[in-house]
């Protein structure tokens, strides 16, 4: 009989209410501490959902020996103090994306675990979609041979975050580059089966968000914030080290033809090519010249991919299994993102490290 986990959550906003399903439906976690830096809000989501411990002081966490699993879901700048701080203090970890806004302090954190011994998984929750899990296992089986080229983007339209953890670089280090680069990027590796990326040649800039009026009718709505100093909009070119290439493009605020959200993932490999979320596989038989489609066909997702990521932490973290999320590959992601950025200064190619 396994016993129950308890774990301590950290920064209590929009995402933290989304892992606490999770938690409650593990059968073998439960949530009995939370701390934010605002006292209003933390009391407000103890009341919610009845959690016992509340502190404006992470610290009280990491010093509560009962306390297991720490769950950080701040803005991202916090993310490698906070994590690295709970390994220490001999607690395992689940962090939200990005595990942490560059490579350097991923770096840092994959230290502290190697130290701590402890478990750290970043919270990528398109993995734990049924329509990923599925695609992933069919591009395992080798269905698409060698993949050698994609095409991934996550294209919002008026859709900009109008939060501080967001849109200023003090908390969140940048835009959607690393906000919903990260999401799309860390799916399309993971499909390619992480290669090792080469060089990068990319764009991130502020196109549409300073101008009057934008930020009116988005999310969180009101004027244009004078704090925003993120960009709007990131493309890249990518190489990896076996020769496979990728294109990428993320936008909040892009004159596109969508309601919402267009995120989408195209892998064209020597045997067929393959579309996510459509989960549909493309071949041509040469010998009858015919080209087909094959769909995969879904069963309906037990539980929302944000709650199920959370289950399958405290799985691991109990059977003494690996990650289901490794820090390694987040640096990988990155890596990429953080050579997008520095190629929009150098105006030129980046050779990665
Ligand atoms: N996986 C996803 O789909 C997804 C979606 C949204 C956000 N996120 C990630 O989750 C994180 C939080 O985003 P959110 O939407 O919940 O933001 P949010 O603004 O709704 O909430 C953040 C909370 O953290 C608190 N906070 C800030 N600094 C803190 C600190 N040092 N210690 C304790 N509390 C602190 C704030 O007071 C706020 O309550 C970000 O890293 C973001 O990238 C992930």
């Amino acid at each position: 009989m396994s016993k129950t986990y308890k774990v301590g959550v950290i920064g209590v906003g929009g995402i933290a209410k989304t892992h606490m399903p999770g938690w409650n439906a593990s059968g073998i976690s439960e949530v009995v501490a939370a701390c934010d830096i605002d006292r209003a809000a933390v009391e407000k989501f103890g009341a919610e959902w009845k959690v016992p411990g509340l502190t404006t002081d992470a610290a009280d966490l990491f010093r509560n020996p009962d306390i297991d699993i720490i769950d950080v879901c701040t803005p991202n700048n916090y993310h490698a103090p906070l994590s690295i701080a709970a390994m220490e203090a001999g607690k395992h970890v689940i962090c939200e994306k990005p595990l942490a806004p560059n490579p350097t302090a991923i770096r840092d954190m994959i230290a502290a675990r190697d130290r701590t011994g402890k478990l750290l998984m970043t919270a990528q929750h398109f993995r734990f979609r049924g329509a990923s899990k599925a695609m992933k296992a069919e591009i395992d089986s080798g269905t698409l041979g060698d993949i050698y080229h994609a095409r991934s983007w996550m294209l919002r339209r008026a859709a900009a975050p109008n939060r501080p953890g967001f849109i200023m670089k003090k908390h969140s280090s940048g835009g959607p580059c690393i906000d919903i680069g990260v999401h799309i990027l860390d799916l399309t590796l993971w499909f390619m089966g992480n290669p090792e990326p080469h060089s990068v040649t990319g764009v991130a800039r502020a196109e549409l968000a300073h101008q009057p009026g934008v930020f009116t009718n988005i999310m969180g709505g009101g004027p244009i914030p004078q704090e925003f100093d993120v960009e709007d909009f990131a493309a890249a070119f990518v190489r990896f080290k076996n020769g496979a290439t990728l294109v990428l493009e993320v936008s909040w605020l892009l004159h596109h033809d969508t309601q919402g959200e267009d995120m989408q993932m195209w892998l064209y490999g020597t045997q067929a090519g393959s579309h996510w979320p459509k989960g549909e596989i493309y071949r041509s038989n040469y010998a009858t010249r015919q080209q087909y489609n094959c769909a995969l066909k879904l069963m309906a997702d037990t539980l929302e991919p944000h709650a199920l990521e959370c289950v399958e932490f405290v799985k691991a973290v109990d059977s003494g299994a690996p990650s289901p999320v490794p820090a390694e590959q987040s640096l990988q992601v990155m890596s990429i993102l953080d050579g997008i950025y520095r190629s929009q200064v150098a105006g030129k190619e980046i050779v990665l490290d």
